[in-house]
Parts: C-alpha cells; structure tokens; sequence
C-alpha cells in the first residue's frame, strides 16, 4: 500500500510538473482526488486494513495528499502567470489612448451672474451680508415702511407662512437686519433668493435678487446714479445707455427705475423691449426717512440710497434666453451650453 502511494505521488508530480493548459491540472486533479479517483479510492479503503496499520497508512495518506495538492496549486498558478505573460505581449496596452474623463459640472448659470455683480460691487468697496429667507412681516414689510394694509402685502404674491413668518418677497429685509446691526457708513450688497406666488416665461415662484444700499453723511442721488452707472457699464459694456425713471417703491423716496437701451435693437425697439427700446434693469431709490427710523437711524443726520436687481433678468438679457423656467428645469441640455 505504501509503495503504491508513492508511485501515485511520483506519477502525478511528474505529470503536474509538464502540464501546460489548466484543463491538463483539472484533469489529473480528478483522476487522484475526485470522486472515483486514485487516492480517493485509497483513502476508502482505509477501513479494509486490519486495524493495527490503519492510523500509520491514514497518516500516509494525508501527507501524500497533502503535497498533491500543494503541486497542483502550484502548478495552477504557474500557468496562470503564463497565460497573463502571454496576454500582457500579445495586447499590449496602448498608453496614447485618451483617458476616461469624469462628467464635470458647471458653475449654474444664475450663480455666475451673482458672481460677476459680487466682484464688481466688491471692486467699488461694498461689502457681502445675507438674511434669512423665512423672513418676519416685520423685515419684510413693516420696517421697510409697508403697514399692515398695504397692497404689496397682497396675498395673491406673498407666500405666508405660520405667525408671523413668511417666505422673504424681495432681499431687502437684508437691508434692515444689517441697519439694525451696525452703524453707518455702510456699503453692502446681499444677494439671494426671494419668492412669490408667481409663475410664467418671465417669473418663477423662487428666484434671485441682489440687493444693494450706501447710508452714510451726505449720500445723495448723485452717488446712486453714479454707483449704478458704473456698474450696469461694468456688466453690459461701457457704451450701454443708462436711464433712470421716477417710479414708487414704500421704503425709497424718491425712487426710480433704472433702464439700459435695449439690447436687442441698440434702441430702435423690438419685441424685447416691447418697442420702447429700453429694458427695465431694477428698482432703485434714496432709503426713506422711515425706514432709518425703524432701524433707529436719525434722517436728519445720515442718508442713502438701495436698489434691487433680478439675477435671472439680468442672466436672460446676457445669455438671451426667452423662458426664466429653463434656469430651474436642471436639464443638462441647457446647464452644460455654460
Ligand atoms: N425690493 C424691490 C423689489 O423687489 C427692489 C428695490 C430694492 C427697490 C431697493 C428700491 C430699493 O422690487
């Protein structure tokens, strides 16, 4: 018996030694260890000894099993190298090909556009503040001098909340919470987002604004006309025309539209600008003496003036696009043009 364990092993360590094709290993493999195989037989057979032999013969066995194993493991991975030495010279890797490139996101197109008013504004020394956009009536309404029945309070555009709270319908409540904070001189903008019960190709519920404002000793109309020239010429170009027209807003008087010709028709009057060749860029105007007074303010010792632009106007008129819902529609068609 032991004799012809060891033939088995010499056999099959010299046939593992010259196999060249895994089928080859898988094959001796099963002819000694599979079910009806050589050394399964054997180990079978163990019980027919007589029983003084079978724990010296069963260790035998084990050993010599043992090192097949090993062999055919080793000879398994030796054809494994083989093969993948082979593959590697056959095909070899071509390092020109270009490498797979990560789908990268852009900047939103209405989130450069703050960007770009932020840095100019900047370059004129205003300084960047925010607020809340669950906003109190008092912040957005009464401090900014529009008591309990004004009709901007209207609830058709207001989206209100429990108490006193409210979703912000424009920034300048911003304008409030840093007045109340600090003291002048004050040079800040806040960009952010306002809402209103509204919804067409020019207006979505939730969109941006940038709020501005400048209090200090002898601010005057001059110094609004002069900041927002210089700034829709820094935006648009230094030719564009810059208008502004007498308009009411309840925490600015006097107030006025500011208007830029048309960018469309250069003036001559189109469909954009409705024929009248000027587009209306933002509201704007010199911060009322009860607004100073809510904040604790004297109006006869400081004033200033605000103003409040629409980003996606304004990213409309510079891209031209025709329908405000396609900034918030996240369709990749229309983000990745940016
Ligand atoms: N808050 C005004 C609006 O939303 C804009 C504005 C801001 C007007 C500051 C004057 C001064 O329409």
């Amino acid at each position: 018996m032991l004799d012809r364990l060891k033939e088995i092993e010499e056999r099959a360590l010299a046939q593992l030694k010259d196999s060249r094709r895994k089928e080859e290993v898988l094959r001796i493999k099963g002819s000694l260890l599979g079910k009806e195989g050589e050394l399964t037989r054997i180990i079978r057979s163990i019980k027919d000894l007589p029983r003084e032999k079978r724990a010296e013969v069963g260790r035998e066995i084990n050993l010599t099993k043992e090192r097949i194993e090993e062999a055919i493991k080793a000879a398994l991975e030796t054809i494994e190298k083989e093969e993948l030495k082979r593959r590697l010279k056959e095909a070899p890797v071509d390092i020109t090909l270009p490498g797979r490139r990560l789908p990268l996101g852009s900047i939103h197109p209405v989130t450069q556009i703050i960007d770009e008013i932020v840095d100019i504004f900047h370059g004129l020394g205003f300084s960047v503040e925010g607020g809340p956009e669950v906003e109190e009536d008092y912040y957005n309404f009464e401090a900014l001098n529009m008591p309990k029945d004004h009709p901007a309070r209207d609830m058709q555009d207001t989206f209100y909340l429990e108490g006193d709270r409210l979703l912000r319908t424009h920034t300048s409540p911003v304008q409030i919470r840093v007045m109340e904070r600090e003291t002048p001189p004050l040079k800040v903008i806040a960009p952010g987002k306002a809402y209103r019960r509204d919804s067409d190709v020019s207006h979505t519920p939730m969109f941006h604004q940038v709020e501005g404002f400048m209090v200090d000793k002898g601010v005057s109309f001059s110094h609004l006309k002069g900041v927002l020239t210089t700034f829709l010429h820094a935006f648009f170009s230094p030719q564009t025309p810059v208008r502004f027209r007498p308009s009411f807003f309840p925490f600015t008087e006097p107030s006025a539209e500011v208007d830029i010709g048309c960018l469309i028709c250069s003036g001559k009057g189109c469909r954009v600008c409705k024929g009248s060749g000027w587009l209306e860029v933002m509201g704007a105007g010199m911060i009322h003496p009860a607004v100073f007074r809510a904040v604790g303010y004297d109006p006869e010792e400081v004033t200033g003036f605000a103003f409040g632009m629409g980003v996606e106007r304004l990213a409309m008129l510079r891209f031209q696009i025709n329908d405000i819902r396609l900034f918030f529609e996240n369709d990749i068609r229309f983000l990745s043009q940016f």
